[in-house]
């Protein structure tokens, strides 16, 4: 039997002529010899700005350093942040790195963002701030109550919409929402410069202090060392990269949305098996297509399989978090919901590369696998 190729779980994708027009613009920074807080920088900061509809976009070097960045603006040393127990770990760190104290709350199923109830059980007097996830590039159908629950506790609101590039909800774009909504443009993203991260807001003084603290707390203006800082900017070549991919973001996520729309079609009504239905007014990134196996049906095996038989990529979203050698002290045995979810969860591969074709043979797979282990 000839192997078809294998399908990679994620590729980031840059059209040829995309490639080219990089190229040639990488040729010119290293010509000018202005790697750092040129117009790079600034470009892609005015077009990312422009798509989640903030005054402020900073650009820095990883999602990681826009968490800290905002929690340390936040003030939450000593104080408690209400954080997802399903999400990328360094959510977790950056409150950490910032001397916060985490808190890990539950997972709504149906989002697989926090889950309301949880969050009134874990809020005390002295949580400062809450940090609310996209996961997997969906944003929560009761993203107003997740709002209002902030505001009514004067909660600090960060948005990680690392998985979210070019989402919306009801015409509100991913990284609009909150105090601060941090961004990654790591390999692995819908949107990626190599590595880097972004910090939106609308909020002046934040904008500063994240500019400040990028630059190793360099006061705008006086040029006096005024904060702890560090070298967190994003230099001229990846900024580079990053401006010329968020240009084609629009049409990447809509063929990542033609994607999902397939899988949805042909495993929709499958047995063994539940898949994300976003409401009519969500429009998600699909960063992944993560669908749920039903207990009794081997996740490993499936994984193995369908990499050994079919050279199809397949992984879970996460490990929760606090099943994590370094966070197992954060679990409270009530975070049963966010295992449950993670562990039973399958992302099906979802990129720029993935064709309808593709698509269809992917989801025969699956179908064949999760037939043969329910027989
Ligand atoms: C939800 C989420 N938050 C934060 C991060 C960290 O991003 P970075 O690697 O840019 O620091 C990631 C990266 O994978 C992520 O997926």
């Amino acid at each position: 039997m000839t192997q078809k190729r294998t399908i990679p779980l994620s590729k980031p994708h840059y059209p040829a002529d995309l490639r080219k027009t990089i190229a040639a613009d990488i040729e010119s920074i290293l010509e000018s010899g202005r790697l750092m807080s040129g117009p790079w920088a600034k470009n892609f900061e005015e077009r990312f700005a422009g798509i989640t509809e903030r005054n402020y976009a900073v650009s820095l070097n990883s999602c990681t350093t826009a968490l800290q960045i905002a929690l340390n603006f936040a003030g939450v040393s000593g104080r408690g942040v209400l954080v997802p127990a399903g999400s990328f770990i360094t959510d977790i760190s950056a409150v950490q790195f910032a001397g916060g104290r985490p808190v890990l709350v539950d997972m709504n199923p149906e989002t697989l963002a926090l889950d309301l109830g949880d969050l009134a059980r874990k809020i005390t007097p002295e949580t400062r701030a809450m940090i609310w996830v996209h996961l997997t590039g969906a944003i929560a159908s009761d993203y107003e109550a997740i709002l209002e629950f902030a505001v009514r506790h004067d909660l600090f609101l960060i948005e990680d919409a690392s998985h979210a590039h070019g989402a919306s909800i009801d015409g509100r774009p991913a990284g609009s929402f909150g105090d601060a909504s941090c961004f990654s443009f790591y390999p692995t993203k819908v949107l990626s410069s190599g590595t880097g991260g972004m910090l939106t807001t609308d909020n002046p003084d934040i904008a500063r202090y994240a500019r400040e603290m990028r630059m190793f707390g360099k006061q705008e203006g006086t040029g006096e060392i005024i904060h702890r800082g560090n070298d967190w900017f994003l230099d001229e070549i990846r900024a580079c990269v990053g401006y010329h991919h968020a240009g084609v973001l629009g049409e990447q996520v809509a063929h990542r949305r033609m994607i999902a729309g397939r899988y949805f079609e042909a495993l929709a009504n499958h047995p063994g098996l539940r898949l994300l239905d976003p409401l009519p007014g969500s429009k998600p990134a699909w960063y992944q297509y993560p669908l749920f196996l039903n207990a009794g049906i081997d996740r490993a095996a499936m994984i193995e399989a369908m990499k050994e038989k079919y050279g199809i990529e397949v992984k879970g979203i996460y490990k929760p978090t606090h099943h994590e050698e370094i966070f197992r002290s954060l679990d409270d045995g009530t975070l049963k919901v966010t295992e449950e979810v993670l562990d039973r969860s399958l992302c099906l591969p979802m990129h720029a590369e993935v064709s309808e074709a593709d698509a269809d043979r992917i989801a025969a797979a699956v179908a064949s696998e999760i037939r043969a282990s329910l027989s």
